[in-house]
This record gives C-alpha cells, sequence and structure tokens, in this order.
C-alpha cells in the first residue's frame, strides 16, 4: 500500500536529526514489556532504541524516509564503537573538536551508500554535531541564533535552566521571560505559515487548523513553569543548541550498556508502516509518532484498521496529536479503550511541548 504523505513531501533530507517525542513518556504507555513484539516509526530512531529498555523480543522500527533510517543506522553504529562520552560528544549534546575523527570511527563498518551520505553531512555534523543537522532542527537554529538574541541576553536563556521551586518559575516567566518582544517573536516565529515554510514541509499542515503560535505558547509555559526546565533536554537545547544536564532518554549514561547490548533486537526497516502492518505478522506494542496528523481522515481509519489487524489482545497503540485531533476512529470504539488515566500523567510529564494531544489505546481482547 503506498503511503499518502510519500507522494506529497520531500524525503530527500534528514528532517528530523533528533526525535523530539519525549521517549520517557512514551515508554511508560507502552508499559514494561518483557518478550513484546513492537512496532515504532523510526524517525531519528532514539525512541526505537529506547523501547529496548522495555525488554522485548523485538522493535520493529520503519520509516519511508531513506534518510531517517540512516540515522538509526549511524546510532547503532555509534553504540558498537563509540563510548558514552564519545556518543554525546558526536550527538552534539557535548562541545566537541574532534566530530570528524568519531564520525569515521563510528561509521568505518557500514555500507559505501550510507558512508557517502554521511561524508555528505561531515561538515554540518562538524559544526552542530549529529543530532543537530535535520530541517526541524535547521528551524530551531535559526530562531536560536538570529531570532531569540533580539528578545533575550545570554544570561536570560542560561537562567531558564536555573533549578527553582514552580512558583519562582512562574515569577520568572511572568517577569523577565514574557516580554511583549517573546510574544511577537512567537506569533511570527511559530506562525502556520512560517513553520511550514521552514520546520515542516507545508503539505504537513494541510489538514491543520488553528494558530501553531498559540499551541506553542501554551506548550512553553507548561514545559517552563509546571515541569522543571532543568530536567527538559528539549528544551535546553532549543534554546542553547546543545543539552546540559538532562538527556533524552536513550543518550543517559545509566541505560547505554543495556541498549547496546540488545540492539541485536532490532529490525530496521526502509518501508511505508502500512506495508509492514499488512505483513502477516502480530505485534504487542505500537509507537505511532505523530503520523496519523498526516494523513485524511479516510486514510486514516484505513491504516488504523489494519493497525488492529496486526494487533494482539491488549497491544497499546500510542501516538501524538500537534494540530490536527486524531483518536479511535468511530468505526473501531468498540475495539479499543483509552487508557485516560496514562495519557493524562503522559501530558502533564511531556517534556516535549510541541503536541496538544497524546494518544493511549488499548486493543480489546
Ligand atoms: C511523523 S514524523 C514526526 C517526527 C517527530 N515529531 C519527531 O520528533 O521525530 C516521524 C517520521 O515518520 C515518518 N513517516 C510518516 N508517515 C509514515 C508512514 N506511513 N510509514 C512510515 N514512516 C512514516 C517520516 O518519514 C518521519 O521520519
Amino acid at each position: 500500500m503506498r503511503s499518502e504523505i510519500e507522494g506529497k513531501a520531500d524525503f530527500e533530507q534528514i528532517r528530523y536529526a533528533q526525535l523530539w517525542e519525549d521517549a520517557d513518556v512514551l515508554n511508560r504507555a507502552l508499559g514494561h514489556r518483557p518478550g513484546a513484539r513492537l512496532v515504532s516509526i523510526c524517525s531519528a530512531g532514539d525512541n526505537a532504541l529506547a523501547m529496548l529498555l522495555l525488554d522485548p523480543e523485538r522493535v520493529i522500527a520503519i520509516d519511508l524516509s531513506a534518510a531517517q533510517v540512516a540515522c538509526l543506522h549511524l546510532r547503532i553504529a555509534m553504540l558498537r564503537r563509540l563510548d558514552h562520552g564519545e556518543f554525546l560528544e558526536l550527538m552534539g549534546s557535548r562541545p566537541s573538536e574532534r566530530r570528524a575523527s568519531l564520525l569515521d570511527r563510528a561509521s568505518a563498518d557500514l555500507p559505501e551508500r550510507d558512508c557517502s551520505f554521511w561524508r555528505s553531512q561531515k561538515d554540518a555534523i562538524v559544526a552542530h554535531g549529529l543530532g543537530g543537522i535535520g530541517k526541524f532542527e535547521r528551524y530551531f537554529r535559526l530562531f536560536r541564533q538570529v531570532f531569540l538574541p533580539l528578545v533575550h541576553s545570554q544570561k536570560t536563556v542560561a537562567d531558564v535552566f536555573r533549578s527553582r521551586p514552580g512558583p519562582e518559575r512562574e515569577t520568572f516567566m511572568r517577569q523577565r521571560w514574557n516580554s511583549w518582544r517573546w510574544r511577537l517573536l512567537l506569533n511570527v516565529f511559530f506562525s502556520n505559515f512560517t513553520m511550514g515554510r521552514l520546520g515542516r514541509d507545508p503539505a504537513f499542515f494541510d489538514h491543520v487548523e488553528g494558530s501553531a503560535a498559540q499551541h506553542v505558547a501554551r506548550r512553553i509555559e507548561h514545559a517552563a513553569i509546571d515541569l522543571d526546565p532543568a530536567d527538559n533536554p528539549y528544551l535546553h537545547w532549543i534554546l542553547t543548541g546543545r543539552h546540559g544536564r538532562a538527556l533524552p532518554l536513550a543518550w543517559r549514561p545509566e541505560h547505554y550498556d543495556t541498549i547496546r547490548s540488545r540492539l541485536d533486537r532490532l529490525d530496521v526497516r526502509h518501508s511505508p508502516l502500512e506495508d509492514v502492518i499488512a505483513g502477516g505478522q502480530r505485534f504487542d506494542g505500537f509507537n505511532l509518532s505523530d503520523i496519523f496528523e498526516y494523513m485524511s481522515l479516510v486514510v486514516f481509519e484505513n491504516v488504523y484498521g489494519s493497525i488492529l489487524a496486526a494487533a494482539e489482545p491488549q497491544a497499546r497503540l500510542v501516538y501524538w496529536n500537534m494540530m490536527v485531533p486524531r483518536r479511535v476512529p468511530i468505526s473501531f470504539r468498540d475495539r479499543v479503550r483509552t487508557l485516560s488515566d496514562i495519557e493524562i500523567s503522559g501530558k502533564a510529564q511531556d517534556k516535549a511541548f510541541f503536541y496538544s494531544d497524546f494518544v493511549v489505546e488499548e486493543v480489546l481482547p
């Protein structure tokens, strides 16, 4: 089955060089699943790696973009050949003067096609780290380097990540961050128009209603007041271009060896999800990223039905929405139950603040 978005967007380049969906929230929603067979949209690969921490029998990571699949293959090679400190340097979480040689070392065993792709990305990786070279990250970089300095000093930005109690975070946001310049910047930079052109492919906005800026403003308040920014790797990268003390789940030192020891449980496929779920295998859990947002309602309903056909009883479907509302279609409401408690706590803890909804549905026995 040809995927609808395949015909619309340009997948020649890396769109997401790191995962902008919170893997802590994802793994809690999937639940600890020893021996399970799981499916994950690949994107940059970090959440498929994080899912290995659930001790599954297999994680099939799927993407219809060759560039995104290459991101996961390189991560696997890095885990095999680099130590944790080197991994963080090459990713860009930490400053580094030796990314070129780390990249050469990590990619040495990759097929020539991958090596030549990574050679073409080398300058960007040296400058920004592997986690900084996608279209989405370039959009954040433009924001951080060109626009943010017009609004806030480096000192104010650094101050965001000083750990303080909730009420003080609120005072900081109201008194120091939320200036009229900041509000103006939000409205211009996160307009549907700008995001469509710079951050996401305009085709992804075909189904969007409402203003991206309003969503982002609400979600930033949540990330900066309800949660502690010092614990938020996503916010840290957006505002500073690297990580502080907090890291995404799969990049944390305490998980490095576990993930490394389970790499043979990963099955990476360059394919539309639709083809893999039609292959006759059954699965216990699905990380569906926010792919349903990119589909028309009719296609969404079809794909949802195919996922249910490939799902074991009690399998969980976990996915996000940014601006397009997508939940179990009416025709399948008697086949799944919504795990509202997990959704509510997931939304409350979600450190990646672009999404307006987080959905966890469980297939009925
Ligand atoms: C939906 S996008 C969202 C990215 C995400 N918000 C992040 O933080 O990485 C993730 C990936 O899904 C892939 N994708 C979209 N529709 C797909 C489909 N039907 N089958 C396989 N991959 C798909 C895209 O190529 C992209 O790499």
